[in-house]
């Protein structure tokens, strides 16, 4: 076991203490002889023994906390750690043969994330510590889980903050450039190496099922990146419009409705801003619509201008909405929190004068824990609401 030892501050062992995973490098009063990327004991300034952590000599992040108990952190620790977060997700693969396994800090793994997509593993390692396990891990998720393949998508600009390279590509097996998963039987087709995310947006798929609950007559899918949305809602309604703005997603999502037999969605290679604004001049009416944008708030800073495009695409589809229709609205800025974001959609109904009903307040699908006492596990809002009159 390491000898390293970090000292911290009563504010940072505080918020240890009150469930936080992370310590800020302004809580870091020393961290002799403790190597970025190792496994470190975590003391407070009277000496006391707060936890076991990752240390990182770059992040803001200095401390990513594995454990509060004075045990030992080794290939076992891990091992256990993994079949836990693996086990948690038991019965889960009767709905789907795609989804996280492994959710870092809400899966009490920080900086370390493991999607599975059919008999292939997709690793994120997002820190110095887990980026300096890495050979280790993949060789405990291959002796668990028995992949075909594990690949890594390490190609995401947080690394940065870590002074950790882009980097993509097979780590162990033989992985294909695609494959083929189901979920609520939809069946897509995913490139764990290529495109956006490690291959699919997986916190979305219990909301694509809870979208199809609702949805009739003629739907809108905007922002619809391989037909998640749009796939699910095909079977309830009469026809599926679904736009994005990315070439390689709307082919994929084309290929994805071919093979669903879905000939009622039209995919368009667009700008939503301005397909909405095309669209509801031409007078253009839906009973569905689903808006599902990228993070338009990357921090504290930029949420008052990220509301500015969340409040004219929530005015945008109220508007074109029928009476009765639903609109599904997501959000997946951490910073743009439920009430903010309950707000603007308060703000877009009173602009579009429509009586607005909220049926459902929803999150990232349940493969993507919210760890009680770190707020920042809990990004993903998805708000169901019904336009009354
Ligand atoms: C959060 S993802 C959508 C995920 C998808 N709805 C699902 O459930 O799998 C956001 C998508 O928006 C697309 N996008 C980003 N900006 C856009 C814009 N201005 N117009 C259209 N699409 C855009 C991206 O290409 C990406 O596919």
């Amino acid at each position: 076991m390491s000898r390293a030892q970090v000292t911290i501050t009563r504010r940072g062992a505080e918020r240890v203490r009150g469930g936080h995973l992370w310590v800020y490098r302004s809580d870091v009063r020393g961290a002799e002889g403790a190597e970025g990327g190792s496994v470190v004991a975590v003391r407070d300034e009277r000496g006391r023994f707060v936890a076991r952590a990752l240390y990182s000599d770059r992040s803001e992040i200095a401390l990513r906390v594995l454990t509060t108990r004075d045990e030992e952190v080794g290939r076992e620790w891990w091992h256990a750690r993994l079949r836990a977060s693996a086990g948690r997700r038991a019965g889960l693969e009767r709905e789907a043969d795609a989804f996280r396994l492994v959710y870092s800090e809400g899966d009490l793994l920080p900086s370390l994330i493991v999607d599975r997509y059919a008999d292939v593993l997709v690793l994120q390692t997002l820190s110095q510590g887990t980026e300096e396990l890495k050979g280790m891990l993949v060789e405990l998720l291959v002796e668990e889980f028995a992949p075909r393949a594990v690949v890594e998508r390490n190609d995401v600009r947080v690394r940065a903050l870590e002074g950790l390279p882009s980097s993509a590509g097979v780590l162990y097996g033989d992985a294909p450039a695609e494959l083929e998963v189901v979920q609520h039987g939809v069946r897509l087709r995913v490139a764990p190496l290529g495109g956006q995310k490690t291959g699919a947006f997986l916190d979305q798929r219990e909301n694509h099922l809870a979208a199809r609950r609702y949805a009739r007559g003629r739907a809108l899918d905007c922002f619809t990146f391989n037909g998640g949305f749009a796939l699910s809602l095909a079977g309830a309604c009469e026809s599926v419009l679904a736009l994005d703005i990315s070439a390689e997603a709307v082919a994929a999502a084309r290929r994805n409705a071919e093979l669903n037999g879905a000939s009622n969605v039209e995919f368009r290679e667009v700008n939503v801003f301005d397909a909405l604004h095309e669209l509801e001049a031409a007078g253009e009416r839906f009973q569905t619509i689903i808006l599902d944008p990228p993070a338009f708030a990357k921090n504290r800073a930029s949420v008052a201008a990220a509301a500015r495009g969340y409040k004219e695409i929530n005015l945008r589809a109220l508007k074109m909405l029928e009476p009765g229709g639903v609109l599904v609205t997501c959000t997946c800025s951490y910073h743009m929190t439920e009430p903010l974001f309950l707000e603007l959609i308060s703000e877009a109904a009173s602009d579009a004068r429509r009586r607005v009903q909220i049926v459902e307040r929803r999150t990232q699908a349940r493969d993507h824990p919210v760890l009680v006492g770190v707020p920042e596990t809990l990004y993903l809002k998805c708000v169901i609401a019904r336009v009354v009159e």
